[in-house]
């Protein structure tokens, strides 16, 4: 396992960034009010929010993620927190996703569609997956103001880091959100501001 992958998930996952998975986790339930069923937390890294979301609901959890030193990693945290019998990581992409048609109550995504390959596909691949009725909830942020500046305060002499968070922001802005989903003709919206920005919608029942 590459060294590197170890100490983001020892430096940030679970220690800089360690308050903002509990925050994200409930918002993702409480818009979406999804709480049982099959959840995929794509692109789920280490997996430190899919396994909240298993904490705290009766959801079996999914980390999908296309790095083998991230699932390893994920696997790593599942044990550590005691939920190997709701929680599984597997490799896979966006672009491919590993279910079947109508499969997925709730997809989670966090910091991740900034990285893929073709965010086109992989929504598509999201409203594929879910289950008629079922949510996306899909994004990047920090869960809060204070827990954003509380990073940000942190990160201030990071150039590299905010070069490239910077650089996510400009070329993800909520409108380019907006214009994938009504490219896809999915019903949803893009919601932007303390929170982070979110892409949530509804796969309608009817497209069974
Ligand atoms: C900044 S990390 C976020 C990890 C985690 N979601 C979190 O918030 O702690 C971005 C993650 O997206 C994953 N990723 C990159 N390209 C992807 C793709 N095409 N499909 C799914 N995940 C991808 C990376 O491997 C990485 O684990």
């Amino acid at each position: 396992m590459k060294m590197d992958a170890r100490k983001y998930n020892e430096q940030t996952m679970k220690g800089l960034f360690r308050k903002i998975y509990p925050v994200i986790a409930e918002q993702a339930l409480a818009r979406t009010g999804i709480r049982t069923g099959l959840c995929v937390d794509l692109g789920g890294g280490p997996g430190m929010l899919g396994i909240r979301i298993a904490e705290i609901s009766d959801l079996r959890v999914v980390i999908v993620d296309p790095l083998a030193d991230c699932i390893a990693l994920a696997q790593e945290n599942i044990d550590a927190h005691g939920v190997g019998e709701q929680v599984s990581a597997q490799q896979g992409a966006a672009e491919h996703l590993p279910f079947t048609d109508n499969a997925v109550d709730l997809v989670v995504s966090r910091g991740s569609i900034f990285f893929w390959q073709d965010q086109r596909q992989g929504l598509r691949e999201i409203f594929r997956a879910l289950r008629p009725g079922g949510w996306a909830f899909v994004g990047g942020g920090f869960g809060s103001k204070a827990l954003r500046e509380e990073i940000f305060a942190e990160k201030a002499d990071d150039a590299k880091w905010n070069r490239g968070r910077r650089e996510r922001v400009r070329n993800n802005p909520p409108e380019h959100f907006q214009a994938l989903l009504a490219e896809l003709a999915i019903d949803g919206v893009v919601d932007s501001g303390d929170e982070g920005t979110w892409i949530l919608f509804r796969k309608p029942e009817s497209s069974a």
